[in-house]
């Protein structure tokens, strides 16, 4: 039976990258065979957190996210990071086997540093926490956006290095991304990749004068409607694949390449973004609204989600410890 494992981080509102990306796979594949479990990374995000109110808040609205998505308690262990403490004890475990070369050669450390923002151990050191997350569950395959493929290759050389010393403890794990480009690494507003902390994000439950105000800010240049241009070239025409059909995309992009008359100018794709963001999530919208009326029920999930993750990390730790001689 195969073991689908991956986790979101509570950073804040989930955009569009993180559904195309992301948590659109998850849903998707908790309705296929095997094994699945979900979870909201709130160690993680205590590399950056500083508000234990907001941080609470957000893990809400991640659960709540995922809920309203579609992601069912009855086909996935849907839980929250922390209350599955035995990854950190796995994490020391794997930083003990652990080249401080391999954590350095991390994009999205290197990234954040090269960004200006002062990195904690805690930053430093993620890929381990990400690893034990993994191995913990014994999980096959871990769907995540392109940008987080090289922390599961980490997990996989982290895999390596301990069986290698201690025996067949770990299973191999493999990552999974989106099969089109365009989902696997969503634009954001400005055209690098969508991320909460680019503050180029456009949030996927927005409606109205925010989402209106979010989408305006999508680049494009001072190019008349009229003046023919290739599509692939346009940052709104990006966005728009993202949800149009392919017919409905293709009359888009011919009516762009041949200009003219009646070409559609880029307020005319930002207008119909906003309608489409509104539609395709107005009905997780509605659920998002009712589970937030019921907060009871979210704990409920919580603690039921909690106590299935915890028996299958400890009795995968406790291998671990065994294996290297801690008992
Ligand atoms: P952010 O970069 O906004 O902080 P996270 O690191 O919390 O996002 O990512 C959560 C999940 O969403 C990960 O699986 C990640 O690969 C995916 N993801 C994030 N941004 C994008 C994007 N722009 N395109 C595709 N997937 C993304
Ligand atoms: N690092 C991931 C992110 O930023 C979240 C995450 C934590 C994760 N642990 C994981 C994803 C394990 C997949 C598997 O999105």
């Amino acid at each position: 039976m195969t073991t689908y494992l991956s986790g979101v981080q509570p950073s804040g509102k989930q955009h569009l990258g993180n559904y195309f990306g992301a948590i659109r796979q998850h849903v998707e594949l908790s309705k296929e065979e095997g094994e699945h479990f979900f979870f909201i990374a709130d160690y993680h995000a205590l590399t950056t957190s500083r508000d234990a109110g907001e941080l609470r808040e957000h893990v809400r609205e991640m659960l709540v996210t995922y809920l309203a998505l579609g992601l069912d308690p009855e086909d996935a262990v849907v839980f929250r990071h922390s209350d599955v403490p035995e990854v950190c004890e796995l994490t020391w475990l794997l930083a003990c086997v652990t080249g401080m070369g391999l954590l350095e050669r991390a994009h999205s450390y290197k990234d954040k540093k090269a960004r200006g923002i002062k990195p904690n151990v805690g930053l430093f050191t993620y890929p381990i926490l990400m690893a034990a997350d993994i191995l913990a569950y014994d999980s096959d395959v871990v769907p995540v956006g392109k940008d987080q493929v090289q922390h599961v290759e980490m997990a996989q050389d982290m895999c390596g290095y301990f069986n290698g010393f201690y025996g067949d403890v770990f299973v191999r794990p493999e990552a999974r991304i989106p099969k089109d480009e365009l989902f696997a690494k969503v634009p954001g507003v400005d055209g690098e990749k969508m991320s909460k902390s680019y503050g180029n994000d456009v949030w996927i439950f927005a409606t109205g004068k925010p989402l209106k105000k979010a989408v305006a800010r999508i680049v494009t240049d001072s190019r008349p409607p009229e003046e023919p241009k290739d599509p692939d070239e346009l940052l709104p025409m990006q966005f728009l694949a993202l949800f149009l059909s392919a017919d409905e995309l293709e009359d888009w992009r011919e009516r762009v390449r041949r200009g003219g008359d009646g070409a559609p100018g880029y307020g005319h794709m930002k207008q119909r973004l906003v309608e489409l963001i509104e539609d395709v999530f107005a009905p997780a919208r509605a659920r998002r609204e009712e589970l937030l009326a019921d907060p009871g029920e979210l704990e409920r999930i919580l603690a039921r989600g909690a106590e299935a993750a915890r028996a299958r990390a400890r009795a995968t730790v406790d291998r671990a410890y065994r294996a290297c001689g801690l008992r």
